[in-house]
């Protein structure tokens, strides 16, 4: 199934559903970048085809490994016309994406996205770069891929913590834009996830929807990309200083924005009560060890800071996030009060 996504700096075609293996084979021009996971689980995709890999995870998304790819892609003779297809996780996806927005001031590039946070998130919306040091995305730009395949086959390989790493960011739709969602992740569990492929395909494209339009209306995050951000800004800081996995940070953070929505009176209801049971049904933790200080000051070089200030994520209802500028002293009170909560 096709979907044709026009955002302010470009039009992405979406192709639900689809075997990227088929969609891609006829494709000259393509050079792959992938990790060494996803090259040695999906072999045979990458069968006859020109390929960079590099090692997994979030240690890979450096600058110096920028360099890296640019060599290899040189010495692939990678022209103007060539395509980079980006194939795995949100590491590669973003790292792709950066990497053809530079290399020859820019090439097309293409993603298969093959874990499920990949899916539901990284892949889609144009942001891509890469960390520096402790800052988390501190260089990249925003450029839209021209096409995503998705293909759930893929994630027949993921492991379990990568399952419950993207359903943080599933859950996080449920919070700041869709009620129902909520409620039917409520009422099923992972296994029904993992084991109903409509279900899954339903899920990847409810998603990938929230995502499109609020990427649509505010491409650039000047207004309501940000409401995208809810759990990350204390969880960027948790996942950096504690090496959590992203959406296990991810998901401490919501249950940090969720304490900070209620004890601002923001949130209408006990919305943390039902966030914390929701998440503990998709495996995900509620609560780590960590020092109020050390993640106060990550927070304080926070890109979203304005002086003594920071606009944060709070969820108004179950389904609606709220932007808020708060003074660093509320997040403050409210971290320590949770500190020793593990
Ligand atoms: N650009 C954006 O808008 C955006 C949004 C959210 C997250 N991100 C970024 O995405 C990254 C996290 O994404 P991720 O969780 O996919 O990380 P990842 O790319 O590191 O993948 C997680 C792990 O799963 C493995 N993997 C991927 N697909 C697999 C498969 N099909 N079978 C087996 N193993 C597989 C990878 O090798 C890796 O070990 C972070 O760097 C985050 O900053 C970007």
């Amino acid at each position: 199934m096709i979907q044709e996504v026009v955002f302010p700096s470009g039009k992405v075609a979406y192709y639900f559903d689809c075997s990227a293996e088929e969609m891609l084979r006829e494709e000259l021009n393509a050079i792959f970048l992938t990790d060494e996971n996803v090259f040695r689980l999906h072999e045979a995709f990458f069968e006859g085809k020109k390929v960079i890999r590099i090692a997994p995870g979030e240690a890979g998304k450096t600058l110096s490994n920028v360099e890296l790819i640019c060599e290899q892609l040189v010495a692939l003779e990678a022209t103007r016309e060539t395509i980079l297809v980006g194939v795995g996780g949100g590491v590669i996806t973003d790292i792709a994406g950066f990497v053809a927005a530079v290399y020859m001031r820019g090439i097309k590039c293409t993603f298969v996205p093959t874990s499920l946070l990949a899916m539901v998130d990284a892949a889609i919306g144009g942001k891509n770069g890469v960390d520096m040091g402790l800052h988390k995305n501190m260089i990249g730009t925003v450029r839209q891929p021209q096409s995503i395949y998705f293909d759930i086959e893929f994630l027949q390989t993921l492991p379990d913590d990568e399952w419950k790493n993207g359903f943080a960011e599933v859950i996080k739709y449920a919070c700041i834009f869709d009620h129902e969602l909520f409620e039917k992740l409520e009422k099923r569990d992972a296994t029904h996830f993992k084991t109903s492929r409509t279900a899954l395909k339903g899920l990847v494209q409810r998603c990938a929807d929230w995502k499109n339009k609020t990427v649509v209306n505010d491409e650039l995050e000047t207004g309501e990309r940000k409401l995208l951000n809810f759990g990350h800004t204390a969880g960027h800081a948790i996942e950096t200083l504690y090496h959590l996995p992203h959406g296990q940070a991810v998901a401490v953070g919501m249950m940090i924005a969720a304490r900070i929505g209620e004890k601002k009176g923001v949130s209408k209801e006990l919305v943390s009560t039902r966030l914390e049971k929701l998440l503990q049904r998709y495996g995900l933790p509620v609560a780590t060890p960590y020092k109020t200080e050390d993640v106060m000051s990550l927070l304080r070089m926070d890109k979203k800071r304005s002086g003594d200030e920071i606009q944060y994520i709070l969820m108004e209802e179950i389904g609606k996030g709220i932007i808020r500028r708060l003074s660093f002293a509320t997040i403050e009170e409210v971290l320590r009060k949770y500190e020793n909560n593990d």
